[in-house]
């Protein structure tokens, strides 16, 4: 077993071997000095603390923009990191990135300015720079003093960057330097990051009491706000089961520690709309850090990815080395963030199946910004119409309008083999009565909750069945 952090941080290897695993990696990076990373709200909101991640793939680094004070310091084991200290060549010279901030005017106050030059790097790194793709990619960078204008004209005419001389060998170099497991420990905390699925069920049972790590959006909060310190944790990160997507012909296999963004450009086309959906969570460093294991293991009410996994019909595969067990996504979340999970048990992966022909699949979010907001509401539909124009069949699941994200199984049966006319429209507010217990809170009264989730019922027959006078999506208007 290994038990030092190995890194590359602006182009030097680095091997941490006495800083908590709890640390933050933006409290370690500003402490090393490199204080261009700076601090706003320690909690994935700003943009801030954004840098580079390199991460080893095919014979060289994909580098994601991932929030600095969410990223558990071991997490940076086997990756390699760039600030803005690390991006002006050897002679001094500024990035090309660095270069059009300045001439394009995108900086006043500086303070955020490191983290949008991260952004828009690792967005130059990436294919396509459609403004669909620049507004994902700028969506967690705060800036209020120059506005967002000149930034998004520096983006639209940034070059495509090139991978630099040496990356390949970094790449290289940091896979055989990491390939053992990491079993770190200091300052009286361990961290354990295995990378098969049996060592991990293995620690699993013998320490059930330590943290179980995805992507840490989660329970980064719970160190930086709630200043909790977990004795020990388990990173599914670098576990071989947990980390793909397998592609069955008819259905998805997506492993619980998969982060979103990957997710997305596996489902963009399969499901183009749940896509939409899970395009909607955070903004783009959080999308490259958070998982279906972290969304689903939080058993949040208002997790978005669990209404759409339900109404697709998903199914979960949980795993203890006790042996291993398939449930329906909609059995996983039985209370207030309670799961049905023992405590040796984790969720392995996500099998997503393909829509049958013709089923129509809706997913909505109804939240008071339209990116990085969690849901008030949410509502995902599957819905199957029969050559009379009746419901043949219907999955309903909605989040934000009970304890837990619940699948609508009176709202199923009061419209099915219904016309598929305004008439069922009628039936919707009393069958949804018994499938919804919404409350009040600081997001919405129970009474708006509730209107909500009728009206978005109302809204999939105006996608579905009004197609004469809504020919696309209501986004689309
Ligand atoms: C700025 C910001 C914006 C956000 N916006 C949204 C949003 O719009 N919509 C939304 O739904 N969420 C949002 N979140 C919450 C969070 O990003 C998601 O819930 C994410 O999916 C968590 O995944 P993770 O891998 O980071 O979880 P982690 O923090 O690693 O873990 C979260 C919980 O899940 C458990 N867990 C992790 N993996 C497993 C597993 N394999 N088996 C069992 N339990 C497991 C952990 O033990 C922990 O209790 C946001 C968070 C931030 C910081
Ligand atoms: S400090 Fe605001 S996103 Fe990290
Ligand atoms: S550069 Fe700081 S607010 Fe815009």
């Amino acid at each position: 077993m290994r038990n030092t952090i190995i890194t590359n941080i602006n182009g030097r290897d680095v091997a941490i071997t006495d800083a908590p695993p709890d640390q933050m990696a933006l409290a370690w990076l500003r402490a090393a000095g490199f204080i261009s990373v700076k601090e706003g709200c320690g909690e994935g909101d700003c943009g801030a603390c954004t840098v580079a991640l390199g991460i080893p793939a095919g014979d060289g680094l994909d580098w994601r923009e991932v929030a600095s004070c969410l990223l558990f310091l071991p997490m940076l084991d086997g990756r390699a990191v760039l600030t803005v200290e690390g991006l002006s060549g050897s002679d001094g010279a500024p990035h090309p990135v660095q270069q059009a901030m300045s001439d394009g005017f995108g900086t006043q106050c500086g303070f955020c300015s490191p983290g949008i030059t991260m952004s828009l790097f690792s967005m130059g790194r990436r294919t396509g720079k459609s403004d669909e793709a620049i507004f994902d990619g700028l969506a967690g960078n705060l800036c209020r003093c120059t506005g967002y204008r000149p930034i998004l004209e520096i983006a639209r005419g940034l070059p495509a960057l090139t991978a630099g001389a040496g990356e390949a060998g970094l790449a290289a170099r940091l896979r055989g330097a990491t390939a053992e497991p990491l079993s770190y420990s200091a300052g009286g905390r361990s961290y354990f990051a295995p990378t098969a699925l049996a060592d991990a069920l293995d620690f699993r049972a013998a320490h059930p009491e330590a943290w179980l790590l995805a992507g840490g959006t989660d329970l980064g909060l719970a160190v930086t706000k709630r200043h909790q310190h977990p004795d020990s944790v388990l990173s599914l990160a670098r576990v071989a089961e947990l980390t793909g997507i397998k592609d069955q012909g008819d259905s998805l296999t997506i492993g619980a520690a998969v982060p979103y963004a990957e997710i997305l450009a596996a489902v963009r086309h399969r499901h183009p709309q749940f896509a939409d959906l899970l395009r909607r969570i955070g903004a783009s460093q959080v999308r490259n850090q958070g998982t279906f294991g972290g969304n689903l293991g939080n058993a949040s009410p208002i997790g978005d990815s669990l209404p759409g996994l339900i109404a697709l019909g998903a199914t979960l595969l949980l795993a203890s080395q006790r042996g291993q067990r398939r449930i329906a996504a909609e059995a996983l979340v039985t209370g207030y963030r309670a799961t049905q999970l023992a405590k040796d048990e984790m969720l392995v992966s996500v099998q997503l199946p393909d829509l049958a022909p013709g089923d129509l699949f809706r997913a909505y979010k109804v939240a008071k910004r339209r990116d990085q907001d969690i849901s008030t509401v949410s509502a995902a539909f599957c819905l199957r119409l029969d050559e009379q124009g009746r419901v043949g069949a219907l999955r309903a699941a909605f989040g934000g309008v009970a304890d837990r994200p619940v699948r609508a199984h009176h709202l199923e049966a009061a419209l099915q083999d219904q016309p598929w006319t305004p008439a069922a429209l009628t039936a919707v507010q009393a069958a949804l009565t018994q499938d919804i217990a919404p409350r009040d809170d600081l997001r919405g009264s129970a009474d708006y909750r509730r209107k909500v989730a009728v009206n978005l019922v109302t809204r999939l027959w105006h996608e579905t069945a009004g197609a004469a006078e809504f020919p696309a999506s209501l986004d689309s208007l």
